[in-house]
């Protein structure tokens, strides 16, 4: 990737800085044969959720491939290429059938994995017999579709992580759509500077004060990836979050309006979410925005706003609000999709607060590079439940205490090593860990 040279310019020099390169194709192209869509392809990806699939077949494309998805008369889904066998016309126009679905032109007759069960206006079985449709198997989990679109002797075990089985929770399904290059959506989740800028200070608090409390940072590496360890110093509790990016496109976050001010031990997640490439300059973000009473004490929330291209907190699309009131509250919408359709890190100045996206996409390309197995499936589960690290912890200091910057990182360092450690324990041994853990270090002298 060749880097443009602007150091030693002086004042006015737009002329000599109108150059533009190239996207960094490594990372950010996603079609069939590119390093990086074959290295999502390894991984099932969610597509669409479950209730937008109902009686008839929706188009949807996805990693650059035009694709139907549809349930048959006998309730089994079906993900295939869009465009017939025969001469093209789009299975969205397919009639479906007790057993699969059936072209409308011509009456080609296919089942959900491809197989083409008959061609009526065909006098023998010939074309049938040597030929089979493009097909993805898809599974359902919690109102979301998932696919796996890669080779079908390298797929990989379905993920069942932690934080999709925690009790007494609503998991709402959601998809985002935005017009942009997947890397930029996901990398924003490994920028945890924006948080205090773009959703606090810039044009005031999008989700909450406390989140604009000046941070300490650290970026560690998981088993699934990676995570931002943020320790803020809030009304006199430590603060700590661990933000989780789970490779290869997958991420989840702490509540979205914490207010930081009681006791929280491992705390675990609002959202868990897929940054799934429709194609090159298009991304729809799919997953569970999570309702649990500890999230959001202020009731804040509103699962009635969740669901398609529609969230319950700010800055997330384009069409819930005017290009003005866009303009003077940008949120994470607008800062992604401004980055250019495909952002290019040639024109680039990365500075220290961009350790955690350079981080990531150093990750990223190692893995890319290394086409090894999927992470979750080498990560530390309990029975079948791959533990994850993104989580709150406040935990309160002596009385007007005000601890020096080394004093959160370390508290910060803690928290995150312990949570770290304990990957293959369930919820309530993690907790407890945590607990032995503050109670023997904190309040620090
Ligand atoms: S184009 Fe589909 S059956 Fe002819
Ligand atoms: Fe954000």
């Amino acid at each position: 990737m060749k880097t443009i040279d602007t150091s030693g310019l002086k004042g006015y020099s737009g002329y000599f800085k109108r150059e533009v390169g190239e996207p960094d194709a490594e990372l950010t192209r996603v079609g069939p044969g590119t390093p990086c869509g074959e290295w999502l392809r390894r991984s099932w990806q969610p597509i669409c959720m479950a209730s937008e699939v109902r009686d008839l077949p929706v188009p949807l494309r996805i990693l650059g491939e035009d694709l139907v998805v549809f349930r048959d008369g006998s309730g089994r889904l079906g993900l295939l290429h869009k465009h017939c066998s025969h001469r093209g016309a789009s299975l969205e126009y397919g009639i479906i059938q007790q057993c699969g679905i059936v072209c409308c032109y011509h009456g080609w007759h296919y089942d959900i994995d491809g197989k083409i069960l008959s061609t009526p206006a065909e006098p023998t079985d010939r074309i049938r017999s040597r030929l089979v449709h493009g097909a993805y198997p898809v599974r359902e989990v919690n109102g979301i579709l998932f696919a796996y679109m890669g080779p079908p002797g390298d797929m990989p075990p379905m993920p069942s992580y932690d934080t999709q089985l925690i009790p007494d929770s609503q998991f709402v399904p959601f998809t985002l759509g935005i017009t942009c290059n997947w890397l930029q959506v996901y990398e924003n989740t490994q920028d945890p500077v924006h948080v205090v800028y773009l959703h606090t200070r810039m044009t005031g608090a999008q989700f909450g004060d406390a989140s604009g409390a000046e941070q300490e940072l650290d970026f560690v590496e998981t088993p699934l990836g990676m995570m931002n360890v943020q320790t803020r110093f809030w009304k006199n509790h430590y603060w700590n979050r661990t933000t989780e990016s789970i490779l290869p496109n997958c991420n989840q976050g702490g509540a979205i309006w914490e207010t930081a001010d009681t006791t929280k031990l491992f705390q675990r997640v609002a959202f868990l979410r897929w940054m799934v490439p429709i194609d090159d300059t298009h991304t729809v973000t799919i997953g569970w925005r999570i309702f649990r009473d500890e999230l959001d004490p202020q009731k804040i929330g509103d699962a009635s706003r969740v669901g398609k291209q529609s969230i319950d907190f700010v800055g997330q699309t384009e069409e819930e609000r005017s290009y003005e009131q866009r303009q003077r509250f940008p949120g994470d919408y607008e800062v992604q999709v401004s980055q250019r359709a495909i952002a290019v890190h040639a024109n680039e100045n990365l500075a220290t607060s961009d350790r955690g996206v350079a981080t990531l996409r150093r990750l990223i390309r190692n893995a890319i590079r290394a086409a090894g197995p999927v992470r979750s499936s080498t990560a530390p589960a309990k029975d079948g439940v791959i533990g994850t690290y993104c989580q709150d912890t406040v935990w309160p200091a002596t009385a007007n205490a005000t601890p020096a910057k080394g004093a959160l990182a370390e508290f910060g360092q803690r928290v995150a090593a312990t949570i770290l450690a304990s990957g293959h324990q369930d919820e309530a041994g993690r907790r407890a860990g945590l607990r032995q853990m503050l109670e023997t270090g904190y309040p620090l002298e």
